[in-house]
């Protein structure tokens, strides 16, 4: 980031707008530009006016920023001027100061003075659009959060973490801005008198919260919780260190990610869940209702954030569920929202096509219907697998699981009964049948019994008898989505019709 401001300024460019909370970190930057090209760097915000930095003194007491433009006319060549809250300012297209703007510009570009206008979003009118260049901070990087760790250190007067442990406080910390770093490690002292990660990794998870858009997942969820999909488990395990040392030195290509589409119910979701145990990676799940519910405008930024987010916490699992339900206006959304979806959508096709940071993605989506054909391009996807409705060996495998999960051994029941008579039910049914034969034997202070599921089974209709949605959903999948479980073999008993 700081090579590009350099070679930005030397190749004469008068205006740069730099997108960043981190005030003080990007005043940093900034000092390290000017030291490196020898240039001079004055700061303004409204309430000091315009500031040396070098000395601390104010050269101007403009508190109006057209007086601030104003004053840096009359600075001298080589400045690095950098310009406060100006998006604020600008967000009501001001047409004066607009005017001024590019003016100026206009005259720094011959001066070698360059104009930083400083602001935690993007706010350009489209008069000065082509006139700046847009610049977003990266998050800082596991040198930053070091230096700010080792800072916290010396001031709680406690020894530096170092080896291992170091190394796990950075990767917790990192994805936080340096403040939020800053703050987390400190609450770690106060809690437990030393820098411990797991307060800083549960701190970075409010913050990514708090941003609305990115939740970080706790994972207990593993493969053996999951009843058939063995095709989608094989992949996923062969899977397991390609984010580590020893795959990168095999040049093994990145994963990309993974697309999940099924009938409801087939353990999408769960599968995305100890995806992420097996890949030993945090899960951050990206709220694509959230996303696209923003106000518009802002739903682009968002994504532009959460991406950054994602891609400072690297190597990581995004998750977006339910993308189906997000992108549900994006071909009609000309007409419904101006566009927003299409282009939210349009920037979220593009970062998955282009990104290098070592984000593995997994969506789930049931009504393929939904999904723009963009979406489902090969090339986009490692693979799109297919969550059917399970088979008899898979339902036999879920009815033990899920009878293990309530604290019940599955040899006192006749699983293979309970499979026979689930067909066609999905393992989220099953699992409500589970609950509801413990609710019918609890009443009866007893425990439950396999009548006591057969009889839950009788009451519940499956989903797939009730519409011929999962039909519909079936067809299309056949050839076009990899199936997430082997073919049944072949009966080899003899077939007799009586
Ligand atoms: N194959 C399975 N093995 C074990 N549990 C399962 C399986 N399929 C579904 N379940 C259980 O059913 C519930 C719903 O599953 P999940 O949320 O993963 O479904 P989904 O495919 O994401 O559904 P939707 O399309 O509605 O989001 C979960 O509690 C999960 O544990
Ligand atoms: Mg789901």
């Amino acid at each position: 980031m700081r090579d590009r401001i350099v070679n930005l300024v030397r190749a004469g460019y008068a205006g740069i707008s730099l997108i960043t909370c981190e005030e003080q970190r990007a005043e940093a930057e900034l000092k390290a530009v000017a030291e490196a090209l020898d240039y001079r760097l004055f700061a303004w915000s409204t309430t000091t006016g315009l500031i040396d930095t070098a000395d601390g003194q104010i050269v101007r007491q403009a508190n109006d920023p057209l007086d601030a433009i104003d004053a840096v006319s009359e600075l001298p060549e080589n400045s690095l001027v950098l310009l406060r809250d100006f998006h604020m300012f600008m967000d009501d297209g001001n047409p004066v100061l607009v005017r001024a703007i590019k003016d100026e510009l206009a005259r720094c570009r011959t001066q070698g003075k360059v104009m930083v206008m400083l602001g935690c979003r993007q706010v350009l009118p489209p008069e000065l659009e082509r006139e700046l260049c847009v610049i977003h901070l990266t998050l800082p990087d596991k040198t930053q959060l070091g230096q700010v760790l080792d800072g916290i250190c010396e001031s709680a007067k406690i020894d530096k973490p170092e080896g291992d442990e170091r190394d796990r406080i950075l990767d917790a910390a990192t994805g936080m801005t340096c403040t939020e770093a800053e703050n987390g490690y400190a609450l770690s002292v106060i809690e437990c008198k030393r820098v411990d990660p797991a307060v800083v990794a549960r701190e970075k998870a409010l913050t990514v919260k708090k941003k609305g858009l990115l939740e970080i997942v706790e994972v207990k969820e593993t493969l053996d919780d999951i009843g058939g999909l063995d095709c989608l488990k094989n992949w996923l395990v062969q899977r397991r260190e390609a984010f580590g040392e020893r795959a990168r030195q095999y040049r093994l290509p990145s994963p990309k990610g993974v697309l999940l589409l099924g009938v409801p119910g087939t353990g999408k979701s769960l599968t995305a869940k100890a995806a992420a145990n097996v890949l030993q990676r945090p899960l951050i799940r990206l709220d694509m209702g959230a996303l696209m519910g923003s106000l518009v405008g802002e739903s682009e930024a968002n994504l532009r954030a959460a991406i950054h987010v994602a891609e400072a916490i690297a190597p990581c699992i995004v998750w977006i569920d339910e993308l189906d339900k997000g992108l549900a206006g994006s071909k009609s959304s000309g007409g419904t929202d101006g566009g927003t979806s299409a282009r939210v959508f349009g920037s979220l096709i593009s970062w998955m096509q282009e990104r290098t940071a070592q984000v593995f993605l997994i969506a789930t989506a049931n009504d393929v219907t939904q999904l723009p054909p963009e979406l489902l391009r090969k090339g986009r996807w490692d693979e799109i697998f297919w969550t059917d409705l399970p088979n008899q060996v898979e339902r036999d495998a879920i009815w033990k699981i899920k009878v293990a999960q309530c604290g019940r051994d599955p040899k006192q029941y006749d699983v293979t009964a309970l499979a026979s008579a689930s067909d066609s039910y999905t393992g989220a049914e099953i699992e409500g049948v589970v609950a509801d034969s413990l609710y019918r034997a609890f009443a009866e202070d007893r425990e439950p019994t396999t009548d006591d599921m057969q009889q839950a089974l009788r009451d519940t209709v499956p989903l797939s008898k009730l519409s011929d949605q999962v039909d519909t959903l079936r067809k299309w999948a056949k050839g076009r989505a990899r199936p997430a479980t082997s073919p049944e073999p072949e009966s080899k008993h003899r077939r007799i019709v009586a």
